[in-house]
């Protein structure tokens, strides 16, 4: 249920906006009071008339209505609602909104308002895969905003492709997950390490891995997004994550890793080690890079510390301790040999050999192991939603 939840929907000039008057009805057989902000263009497509009637309110769609109680509506509204909806959203206010630019009413409310936003992006396949679409996407995203990803279908244009706006019975879904989520981890203290480390070999050369941060991430947004107060202990990534309960240390060796994770252990309840951290590390860092040689040459490598079995020795009953394993062989039982020599509470398995699992992909595919062995098999989804999951799991067994 919504109910008592005040929602505002921003339209822009698309035709998805069609559906936007189902999507209403939706919200209010929800219990959710709604009111809507439309760009001019929005109103080609759909009408005052019907926006009005179905959300019950007046609509919000020029800054200098004469109408309005008041001229700083866009203040207001920005304070009335808890959610804020962009559907459907074109490339332009995504753009907009990104680059904090204010020149009409949806653009201004969106700058106004400091609750959660929504984005459902609606146009061509093309349009939303260009380099500066995406751009924004991912900055907003990082910034805690919540996309829901245009699906695959025919589109206006007569192309087919990725585009469509997600259908209103998924938005309502996504809205009720996120409501009916709530606070479960308000003022809990959550250390998550993201990302590869790189060891240098010589000034030049590092050893690294294929780590892209993303599942670190979106865990940290996610837990900050439900109330925790998150320590994330970045390596070298090319991610970015404005939120004000994420406190970002960034570090670059596993050494370093293991120095900001010893010191900030004790005062967190619960520590996810989703870094991918280098297993091996140069014995001497040449202090000039290594000049080419006429055959082989070796370099010889020391193990790092286990930072998780460090941390897995000094954990108090009242912590929480969750490990990683990327595995492309014999995964279960690699798996299960950490969370029993590592202390674990459980374990996030991930096999390469699993289709769109692992560094490269944007979706996962992951099993959660716990300290009785018992299993948790899950199906491939994009990376934010998996964050959910065990994000999700966290919450369970530390209530236990
Ligand atoms: O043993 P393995 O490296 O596969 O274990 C992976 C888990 O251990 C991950 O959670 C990773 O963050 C952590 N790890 C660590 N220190 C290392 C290597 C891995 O904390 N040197």
């Amino acid at each position: 249920m919504l109910k008592g939840k005040k929602i505002i929907i921003g339209i822009t000039g698309s035709i998805a906006a069609y559906k936007i008057p189902i999507l209403i009805r939706s919200l209010i057989k929800e219990g959710a009071e709604v009111k809507i902000v439309a760009t001019k263009n929005a109103l080609e497509f759909v009408t005052k008339m019907t926006l009005e009637t179905l959300s019950k309110n007046k609509l919000y769609y020029d800054v200098f209505d004469k109408d309005n109680d008041y001229s700083t509506e866009h203040i207001s509204m920005a304070e009335w609602g808890d959610v804020l909806l962009i559907a459907p959203a074109s490339a332009n206010i995504i753009g907009k909104y990104a680059n904090g630019i204010a020149d009409d009413v949806l653009s201004t409310l969106l700058l106004a308002f400091t609750k959660k936003v929504f984005i459902a992006p609606a146009m061509n396949t093309g349009m939303y895969n260009s380099f500066p679409v995406q751009k924004n996407i991912k900055y907003l995203e990082s910034n805690g905003i919540s996309f829901m990803a245009p699906a695959y279908g025919d589109l206006a244009c007569g192309t087919v492709g990725d585009g469509r706006m997600e259908e209103p019975e998924k938005i309502v879904g996504a809205l009720l997950e996120y409501v009916n989520r709530g606070q479960d981890l308000k003022n809990r203290k959550i250390l998550i390490t993201a990302g590869p480390t790189q060891e240098s070999i010589d000034p030049v050369r590092f050893i690294t891995n294929h780590s892209s941060g993303l599942m670190g991430f979106e865990m940290a947004r996610i837990c900050a997004e439900r109330g925790a107060h998150v320590t994330l202990i970045a390596g070298p990534v090319n991610l970015s994550i404005a939120m004000p309960t994420v406190n970002r240390i960034n570090v670059v060796t596993a050494n370093q890793m293991r120095t900001v994770c010893l010191e900030h252990f004790e005062h967190n309840d619960i520590t996810i080690m989703a870094a991918a951290v280098a297993d091996y590390m140069s014995e001497d860092i040449s202090a000039k890079k290594i000049k080419k040689q006429p055959d082989k040459i070796s370099i010889k490598l020391v193990k790092t510390p286990d930072i998780l079995e460090e941390l897995g020795k000094k954990k108090r009953n009242d912590q929480m301790l969750v490990g990683f394993a990327l595995e492309t062989d014999n995964e279960l039982n690699n798996a299960k040999l950490k969370v029993k020599n590592k202390n674990l509470d459980f374990i996030v398995l991930n096999s390469l050999r699993d289709k769109g699992a692992g560094f490269k992909h944007l979706t996962n595919k992951i099993t959660i192991i716990n300290k009785h062995f018992s299993l948790k098999v899950f199906d491939l989804k994009p990376k934010s939603k998996v964050a959910v999951d065990i994000v999700n799991e966290i919450i369970a067994t530390y209530k236990k």
